[in-house]
C-alpha cells in the first residue's frame, strides 16, 4: 500500500504565535484520528528569541530543506518589541514568501456568524469573498535608499516593483479561482489614477487576462473606493485581486468584517509547491503570554492547509467545528466569550466530527 504522508514544518514564531499554533497542532493531531490524515510534523524555532540568542533569522539552509523535505509550512506570527527593526520577521516571513516564490497570498473574508460583523444589518451571505494578494513584489521588493541620511536635506526613496510575469500570474490565479469556484466577478483594486506606470501595467494585463474568462465579470476599482465599498456594500465582491501592499491593508479590514483578526486565515501559495499557511494576524504583543488570543484564525488556516494538501473532508469538518463553537459561544474575549486560548482550541476539537 502506498502511504500518503504529508510533511508539515511548524514555525510558531513570536508573541501569541506559539499559543495559537499549539491549538492548531492539536487540531492536526485530532484529524489524524478522526479523518485518518497521515502527517509528520517537525517544529522549527525561528523567531525573535533565536535571533536575539544567536543572531540567526532564517537559517541559510532553510529554503532548501523546506523545498526538499516538506509539503507545507504552518507558521504563527513574527514580530517582537525587542526587535524594533523587524529584521528577523522580514528575513523569515518575507524570506519564505519570496524565496519559495509563493506568489499567491489567498485571504478569504467570510462571515461565519452574523453576530460577529461590526456592519449593521448584514447577513452571512453578504460577507463572503476572497482576496488574491500579490505576494512576491510590489512595495515589498525592498528597493530604495537614503541620500544625505540624518541631515536636514535627507531623501528617502521607496520603490515598487511590478513585473509583467508577476502581475499576470496573480491575475490569472484570481480568474482561475473564480472559474473553478463558481464565482461571478473578479474586481481588481489599484491606484492607477496616481500610480501611472505600475497601474497601467496592471490595467492592461487585467483586460488581457479577463478576455480569456468571458463568463466572469471583470471589474476595476480604485483601491480607496474598494475600502469604502467593503464596508458599505461587501456583498458585491466575489474575488478581489490586488498588489502586495493594498492586499495587506484590505485584508486587515476584511478580517474586521468577519469578526476580527483572531478569525482570519491565509495561505501563501505556489500551486504544486511547498506552501506557507499562517493566520492574518501578527504576534499581538499586548496579548502574548495571557492565553487570551483567539486560536480560530490559526485553526481555520490549518483547514486551508489541509484542503491544499488534498484533505478536503478534514478541512470542511474543521471549518464546521469552528462555526459550531462560535454559535455555542465557546469563544475567546475578542468574540465576546470568556474562554482561554486553550479552552477555545479544545472546544473546537471536541466539535470535529468524522
Ligand atoms: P497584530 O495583528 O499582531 O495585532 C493587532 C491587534 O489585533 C491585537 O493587539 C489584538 O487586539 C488583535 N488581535 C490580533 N490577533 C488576535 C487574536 N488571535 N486573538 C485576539 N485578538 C487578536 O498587529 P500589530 O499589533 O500591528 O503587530 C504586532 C506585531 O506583529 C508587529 O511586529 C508586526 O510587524 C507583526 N505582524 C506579523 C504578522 C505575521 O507574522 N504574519 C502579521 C501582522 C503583524
Ligand atoms: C501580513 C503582515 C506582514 C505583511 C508583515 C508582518 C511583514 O502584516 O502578513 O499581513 O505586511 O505582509
Ligand atoms: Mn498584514
Amino acid at each position: 500500500m502506498t502511504r500518503n504522508v504529508k510533511r508539515i514544518a511548524i514555525v510558531p514564531g513570536d508573541g501569541i504565535g506559539p499559543e495559537v499554533i499549539a491549538e492548531a497542532v492539536g487540531v492536526l493531531e485530532h484529524v489524524r484520528e478522526t479523518h485518518s490524515v497521515e502527517l509528520e510534523l517537525q517544529h522549527f524555532d525561528w523567531g525573535a528569541d533565536k535571533y536575539l540568542r544567536d543572531g540567526v533569522t532564517l537559517p541559510e539552509e532553510a529554503l532548501e530543506i523546506l523545498t526538499s523535505d516538506f509539503d507545507a509550512i504552518l507558521a504563527g506570527a513574527f514580530g517582537d518589541p525587542r526587535v524594533p527593526s523587524n529584521k528577523h520577521a522580514e528575513d523569515i516571513l518575507l524570506g519564505m514568501r519570496r524565496g519559495l516564490d509563493l506568489y499567491i497570498n489567498l485571504r478569504p473574508v467570510r462571515l461565519l456568524d452574523k453576530r460577529l460583523t461590526p456592519l449593521r444589518g448584514r447577513k452571512v451571505e453578504d460577507v463572503d469573498f476572497v482576496v488574491f494578494r500579490e505576494n512576491t513584489e510590489g512595495a515589498y521588493c525592498g528597493a530604495g535608499g537614503f541620500l544625505k541620511k540624518g541631515t536636514a536635506d535627507e531623501i528617502a526613496t521607496q520603490e515598487e516593483l511590478n513585473t509583467r510575469r508577476g502581475v499576470e500570474r496573480i491575475i490569472v490565479a484570481a480568474f482561475e479561482y473564480a472559474r473553478t469556484h463558481g464565482r461571478r466577478r473578479v474586481t481588481m483594486a489599484d491606484k492607477s489614477n496616481v500610480q501611472r506606470f505600475g497601474g497601467d501595467l496592471w490595467g492592461r494585463v487585467f483586460t488581457e487576462v479577463a478576455a480569456g474568462y468571458p463568463e466572469i465579470e471583470a471589474n476595476h476599482q480604485y483601491v480607496d473606493a474598494t475600502a469604502m465599498f467593503m464596508v458599505l456594500d461587501p456583498a458585491q465582491y466575489d474575488v478581489i485581486v490586488t498588489n502586495n501592499l493594498f492586499g495587506d491593508i484590505l485584508t486587515d479590514l476584511g478580517a474586521a468584517l468577519q469578526g476580527g483578526l483572531g478569525l482570519a486565515a491565509s495561505g501563501n501559495i505556489h500551486p504544486g509547491r511547498v506552501s506557507l499557511f499562517e493566520p492574518v494576524h501578527g504576534s499581538a504583543p499586548p496579548l502574548a503570554g495571557k492565553s487570551e488570543a483567539n486560536p480560530a484564525g490559526a485553526i481555520l488556516t490549518t483547514a486551508m492547509m489541509l484542503e491544499y494538501l488534498g484533505h478536503a473532508a478534514a478541512s470542511v469538518a474543521i471549518e464546521r467545528a469552528v462555526r459550531d463553537s462560535i454559535a455555542h459561544r465557546e469563544t475567546t474575549r475578542d468574540l465576546g466569550g470568556t474562554f482561554s486560548t486553550m479552552d477555545a482550541g479544545a472546544a473546537i476539537r471536541r466539535r470535529i466530527m468524522a
